[in-house]
């Protein structure tokens, strides 16, 4: 059964020449992934991811904020990619460069289910780079092992690779991002509560339609031409079919 408006959105997504996909946590909860700001467990809940997602807590507490990626890390490792991920990259392949993916995820699913030129605005979790610009010492050798890893010679850190509160964005991954918000047709926005600027930002600048999949109100309401409400894994294999 599909309803009325999601009806209206396949039509979009079947005249849109371009197409937008910009999602977040919720794209991934389906596969298991905690959604950014859902509960936090063990010794990290008398943290906000707030608190924890910042250079200033990375240099106070390295150790325990490793961890916390650690743990991350694992289990995105043991989920795969959902319905939803598989249905866009689907659409992509049927569709070479008609659908552009902007994700604020740093899950790494949308790649995994083969979607190509994906817009990681927020970094990839995989991937570790040093915390202070690397001298030649941190150069010259692989980090020595531990939680995080560092220049065994002067100290430096290992970090995560993603783009923490307070941190500029990727700026070429940006810039392709808001080139293809404004020149879009059609924006689906998914999976994210569009509190995280500049990232939420780009549903506001385009010309397109723009149809959210959620299954809870959230901030772009208001700048939708359709609020859909229900979730990734369900609804975009129906608004992706051809
Ligand atoms: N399908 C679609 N949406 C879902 C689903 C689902 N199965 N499950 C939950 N959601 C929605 C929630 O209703 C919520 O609106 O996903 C959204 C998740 O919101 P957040 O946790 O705030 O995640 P996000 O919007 O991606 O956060 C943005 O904030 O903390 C930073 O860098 C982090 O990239 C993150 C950014």
């Amino acid at each position: 059964m599909i309803h009325d408006l999601a009806v209206s959105v396949r039509a979009w997504v079947r005249e849109a020449r371009r197409i937008v996909l910009l999602s977040g946590a919720g794209m991934s909860a389906e596969s298991g992934v905690p959604t950014f700001r859902d509960a936090q467990t063990g010794l990290w809940a008398q943290f906000r991811p707030e608190e924890l997602a910042t250079e200033q807590a990375f240099r106070a507490r390295p150790g325990m904020v490793w961890d916390w990626y650690a743990l991350r890390r694992e289990m995105i490792d043991r989920v795969a990619p959902n319905a939803g991920h598989l249905a866009v990259a689907a659409f992509q392949r049927r569709h070479p460069g008609r659908l552009t993916v902007v994700t604020q995820n740093v899950d790494g699913l949308h790649q995994r289910a083969g979607s190509p030129d994906v817009l990681a605005l927020h970094g990839n979790i995989a991937d570790d780079r040093w915390l202070d610009a690397p001298r030649p010492c941190c150069l010259a050798q692989a980090p020595q092992p531990g939680q995080p890893p560092r220049c065994a010679t002067c100290g430096n850190l290992r970090r995560p690779a993603v783009v923490w509160f307070g941190e500029l964005l990727p700026a070429a991954d940006l810039a392709a991002a808001e080139e293809a918000a404004a020149r879009c047709d059609l924006m689906l926005v998914v999976g994210t509560s569009g509190v995280v600027y500049p990232a939420a930002g780009l549903a506001r600048a385009t010309r397109g339609r723009v149809a959210i999949v959620n299954p809870e109100p959230t901030e772009l309401d208001d700048a939708a031409d359709a609020v859909l409400a229900g979730t990734a894994a369900a609804l975009l294999p129906q608004l992706l079919e051809d």
